[in-house]
């Protein structure tokens, strides 16, 4: 989605031009020699074509040029880095949109375990250091529609933040994998564990925050959790 910038539109076209500009080491704070044969040799066209288009990039305000002994010397105006901003800009957010997996479900209630594990030192010290908080004891537990099981497979197959495991004495603990999320809006994660006895269906949620009470949620309500991957 483009932002409320008021970019010309028609000065996209131009941004082939300001990358390659980009690449020959042109730049808003100085001005900069340019090789026009050089550029249109790897380009594969003629200097006069280069010069062209350099003579259109002054035209519309997008570089300022400079003859300095027989060298052309060129520099980007502020309107060229704003419009390379804009283009950033759009394509960080739609990227952003892309990498956000939306899942769909109902809360559930588990098997009491979760609050047992999310206890447990060897974990919640990973969690603090890698996710940046503390969980709440517990996990929520929320069965995904059908439709969205799918997208849950995803996070199988994706790196995702990992917890490692570990062993205190006597038993051991799987590891966990993690993936940064927002249920209903508020921040937390949610986990991929390794055999697990739950069928692909249920995803755990946790946060920092106690969900239930925070978003006043009861077995059966519906919610949507955005998964950054
Ligand atoms: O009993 P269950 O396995 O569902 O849950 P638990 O992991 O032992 O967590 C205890 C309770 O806290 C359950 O009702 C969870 O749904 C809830 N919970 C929550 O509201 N918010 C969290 N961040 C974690 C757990």
């Amino acid at each position: 989605m483009p932002n409320n910038a008021p970019v010309n539109y028609k000065l996209l076209r131009r941004i082939p031009y300001l990358i390659i500009l980009i690449r020959y080491g042109v730049n808003e704070n100085e001005l900069k020699p340019i090789n026009l044969s050089k550029i249109a040799n790897d380009l594969g066209t003629t200097p006069q074509n280069i010069f062209k288009m350099i003579n259109r990039l002054v035209k519309d305000e997008l570089i300022m040029k400079n003859t300095t002994n027989g060298q052309l010397l060129v520099k980007f105006t502020p309107k060229a880095s704003e419009i390379l901003r804009f283009v950033i800009d759009t394509i960080r957010h739609y990227l952003d949109e892309k990498l956000t997996i939306r899942l769909v479900g109902r809360v559930t209630s588990g098997l009491g375990e979760g609050s047992f594990y999310m206890s447990l030192e060897g974990y919640v010290k990973q969690f603090i250091e890698k996710l940046g908080f503390k969980p709440y004891p517990g996990t929520l537990n929320v069965a995904l529609k059908p439709e969205y099981i799918k997208y849950r497979l995803y996070l199988d197959l994706l790196p995702g933040i990992y917890i490692q495991g570990f062993s205190n004495g006597s038993r051991t603990y799987g590891g966990v994998k993690c993936f940064r999320a927002t249920i209903n809006g508020l921040p937390g994660a949610v986990l991929v564990i390794e055999r697990t006895h739950h069928s692909p269906n249920i995803i755990e949620v946790i946060s920092q925050y106690k969900l239930r009470d925070a978003l006043n949620l009861k077995d059966g309500d519906e919610v949507e959790i955005l998964v950054s991957v």
